[in-house]
């Protein structure tokens, strides 16, 4: 992860463009000379100077401090294929639908791989009605808890925010809805198609609401 333009990123790029160093130079107003320093790693560019280079290279500012110049072609066609950049300072979540160059707190941030739930991140989802309610069995205490829950279907996003202390659970109407992502700030993204979680009956919204109060009394009696 480079935290600041590299030499090497400035030449790949300047070469891409089809201009000289002398060309480029002279779009800066530096001398050649300077941006062979930089490209041989012999110097930084001033930080004032980003804005431009990476407008005369034909890139934003994040690409060029990443190195990773984003490419993505028609991605709207189906949101079961986004993914999320979550900062590891403010949590802040980005939602994005191919590659990203993007930073946050001066953290060049990527889209986090999923791994498919497992027994520490539990996932229950029941059809109730028109909803699917999903539940991460997964505590919630401020160092460790599920900070968001996601529906994808193939043309929507439903995001539901949690916060600790509260419960680790979301509703989100049923309409196409593929596959659930969700979110735990130490051990970071999962996700489950839903018909694999899915407790294949459907109940109604007394059944589970009788049902909840019969779980917390339970837990009220035996701890
Ligand atoms: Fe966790």
């Amino acid at each position: 992860m480079n935290q600041y333009v590299t030499g090497a990123t400035i030449r790949a790029l300047r070469e891409q463009k089809g201009l000289t160093q002398a060309q480029l130079a002279e779009r800066l107003f530096v001398s050649d000379k300077t941006v062979s320093k930089w490209e041989n790693g012999k110097g930084y560019p001033d930080i004032v100077l980003l804005e431009s280079i990476a407008e005369a290279l034909g890139v934003s500012v994040a690409e060029l401090l990443s190195g990773q110049v984003v490419r993505n072609g028609n991605v709207s066609a189906n949101m079961l294929r986004s993914g999320f950049c979550v900062c590891p300072v403010c949590g802040n979540v980005i939602h994005s639908m191919g590659e990203v160059a993007i930073t946050c707190h001066g953290v060049q941030l990527t889209r986090a791989e999923t791994e498919p739930s497992d027994e520490k991140h539990m996932v229950f989802i029941e059809g109730v009605e028109d909803e699917y309610y999903v539940r991460i069995d997964h505590e919630m205490t401020k160092q460790h808890y599920i900070s968001f829950i996601a529906a994808l279907s193939p043309d929507r996003l439903q995001v539901v925010k949690l916060y600790p202390e509260g419960p680790a659970e979301a509703r989100f109407p049923v309409r196409g809805v593929k596959r659930i992502l969700y979110w735990c700030n130490r051990d970071g993204l999962f996700q489950t198609d839903v018909h694999r979680a899915i407790d294949a009956r459907t109940h109604s919204a007394r059944e589970l609401a009788e049902r909840r109060a019969l779980e917390a009394a339970a837990k009220a009696v035996l701890g």
